[in-house]
């Protein structure tokens, strides 16, 4: 492993690369869509989530109002539509039009999912926390989606085909199936190194006589 060398810089959110998703929200009549870069997971059990969202964005009152909004996950052909929901407000156009989004209906909340998104995951403010620029709405996960076309006969869930979106410093890049590891591989045995990549094989080869 190569051992760098670093320059001192000023303190920024350079935490990359992230998730940039689109978020669905609704209040009253109206609803929305905006792109988030500060969202992360906070808790395992319950689920828990946050968006961070200045007070100026249209789509804030409408998720303070409803506490409720949507993560849609972006994939490649969503990318264009992902920019163009970060730089124009909801304020005077509907983004759904103007970017080719399709609206369905959640099971839970009131805000539509994105039909172009491979996952949407439901959520429902617990929390509101206030900071210089960005208010933080903490919330519950109550519902996630799953596109159909990636989930395996087995049940399990095909993220690595999904061609999903990251956001790093400026840039938006498709997240590649080239696989280095998986959780915990770092302490493996190698009996079980053997019997995992036998599986492997095995699935593999199964596909291919499909
Ligand atoms: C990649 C990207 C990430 C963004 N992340 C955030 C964010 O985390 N919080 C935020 O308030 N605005 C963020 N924005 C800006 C909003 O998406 C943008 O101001 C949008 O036009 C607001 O829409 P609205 O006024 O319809 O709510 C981001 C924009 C882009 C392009």
């Amino acid at each position: 492993m190569k051992k760098y060398k670093k320059i001192n810089s000023k303190p920024g959110p350079m935490l990359y690369p992230l998730p940039a998703v689109l978020v669905s929200c609704a209040s009253g009549d109206e609803d929305n869509l905006i792109t988030i870069g500060w969202t992360g997971i906070i808790n395992t059990t319950p689920p828990m989530t946050y968006v961070s969202v200045r007070k100026e964005r249209h789509s804030h009152h409408l998720i303070k109002e409803s506490g409720e909004f949507v993560i849609n996950l972006a994939n490649v052909d969503m990318v264009k539509a992902l920019d163009y929901c970060g730089v124009r407000s909801g304020r005077h156009e509907d983004k759904f039009e103007t970017a080719g989004l399709t609206r369905v209906p959640a099971d839970i909340v009131a805000a539509p999912m994105v039909a172009e998104s491979p996952v949407s995951i439901e959520c429902k403010v617990v929390e509101i926390k206030e900071y210089p620029s960005h208010d933080m709405f903490i919330a519950e996960i109550v519902a996630c989606h799953v596109a159909e076309d990636y989930v395996a006969d087995n049940g399990a869930y095909e993220f690595e085909r999904m061609r999903l979106v990251s956001y790093n410093h400026g840039k938006y890049y498709e997240l590649k199936s080239s696989e280095l590891g998986f959780f915990g591989y770092s302490i493996m045995k190698p009996k079980t190194a053997k019997r995992r990549r036998q599986q492997q094989k095995t699935k593999k080869e199964k596909k291919y006589r499909k």
